[in-house]
């Protein structure tokens, strides 16, 4: 029986990792993991080259994302019409919701859901309507990411957008989980990096609003550096190992973390009001997390405990140069990159 292989390549502004699944028939592994610290944007290329060629992956098939400001999401709402209707007429629509020239874009664009009454609440839509996701990229940062993978010898297969991947983890996680836990819930995805933190809502595994908010773990660092008067090697060295200096790390990301939970729920009481549905649970992710009390902290301002998730939990793995031990640590930092993998189920 065919296997099918498929690395996920998670590019993030200070981390990067590759997430290697294989797929068949009956059943999905881990075939290979590895995250690399990047020390500056400049040496990017040099840390891509170790990895590939010092880790046995099976495939040159690669899928990565993109995102930031040149990456443009939108769900809106347009008359129902046929796929063929919807391509033809995507480009028109799409003028009203872009800053870029069209001509300067890659677009796409997927049905989603058609307007009348569903199970469980409102789609928000009257009954000659749909709603279509639109994605817009700017034709250069395509153009640029192609250009770094194939210089590395791998073959681009899809390029995603952070945000749909950090779903498409969650989505596969919930299939393996054999238990209840997630299904038919409403629950949003919070995925805090370095230099941006992805949110993503989820009703029963299809996404229904996304958006990127530029505030994450670089905003604690240099919060802290201020307050504590020093530079931002040391302060990124504390807020990794506070010791006694806990609590003034802690005070002094607390106008971030004020900052960054009054956007969240900006995007929380949005989809709340629009689909009236409550968001049940929150997924946290990202390498931001780990930050000691940080938990605590998003509990109060959200009033709701965030669950820091693993979305290699229920994966098996297959392969003797991964630790478990290690791979559950770093998994909160995987998230993106096993979403990536994950669309090798699809392939
Ligand atoms: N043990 C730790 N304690 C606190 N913060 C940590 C720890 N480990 C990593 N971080 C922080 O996590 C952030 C990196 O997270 P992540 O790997 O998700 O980012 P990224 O994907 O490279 O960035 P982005 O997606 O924003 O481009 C950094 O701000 C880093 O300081
Ligand atoms: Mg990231």
């Amino acid at each position: 029986m065919a296997t099918r292989h498929l690395i996920g390549l998670d590019i993030g502004s200070k981390y990067v990792r590759a997430v290697e699944i294989a797929c068949n028939k009956k059943a999905i592994a881990i075939c290979n993991v590895r995250q690399e610290e990047v020390p500056d944007q400049n040496s990017l290329r040099d840390v891509l080259s170790n990895i590939f060629s010092t880790t046995k992956f099976k495939t040159k098939r690669v899928v990565t994302a993109v995102s930031g400001r040149s990456v443009i999401v939108r769900y809106i709402t347009m008359p129902i019409m046929s796929v063929d209707e919807l391509n033809n007429a995507i480009k028109m629509e799409a003028s009203k919701y872009i800053p870029f020239e069209i001509q300067d874009v890659v677009l796409d664009c997927q049905k989603l859901q058609q307007g009348g009454s569903v199970e469980g609440g409102s789609t928000g839509l009257s009954e000659n309507e749909m709603r279509v996701l639109l994605v817009a990229v700017k034709k250069n940062v395509i153009e640029e990411h192609i250009a770094l993978l194939e210089a590395l010898g791998l073959t681009p297969d899809i390029i995603d957008v952070d945000a749909f991947a950090l779903g498409n983890a969650f989505e596969l996680r919930s299939m393996m989980n054999t238990t209840p836990e997630s299904q038919n819930k409403v629950i949003a995805l919070v995925d805090i990096g370095a230099s941006k933190t992805n949110i993503n809502i989820l009703d029963n595994t299809t996404s229904q609003f996304t958006r990127e908010i530029y505030m994450a773990g670089n905003d604690f660092t240099d919060a802290i550096s201020k307050k504590l008067g020093i530079d931002l090697a040391q302060a990124e060295a504390i807020k990794k190992d506070p010791g006694s200096k806990a609590e003034e790390v802690k005070e002094a990301i607390s106008g971030i973390i004020d900052d960054l939970c009054h956007e969240i729920r900006l995007s929380f009481d949005y989809f709340e009001n629009q689909f009236d549905k409550p968001i049940e649970q929150l997924y946290f992710s990202g390498g931001a997390v780990y930050m000691a009390g940080l938990q605590d902290l998003f509990e109060r301002a959200l009033e709701k405990k965030p669950l820091i998730w693993n979305p290699t939990e229920f994966i098996p793995v297959e392969s003797e140069d991964i630790n478990p031990e290690e791979l559950k640590h770093h998994a909160p930092q995987l998230a993106i990159a096993v979403g990536l993998a994950a669309r090798v189920r699809k392939d």
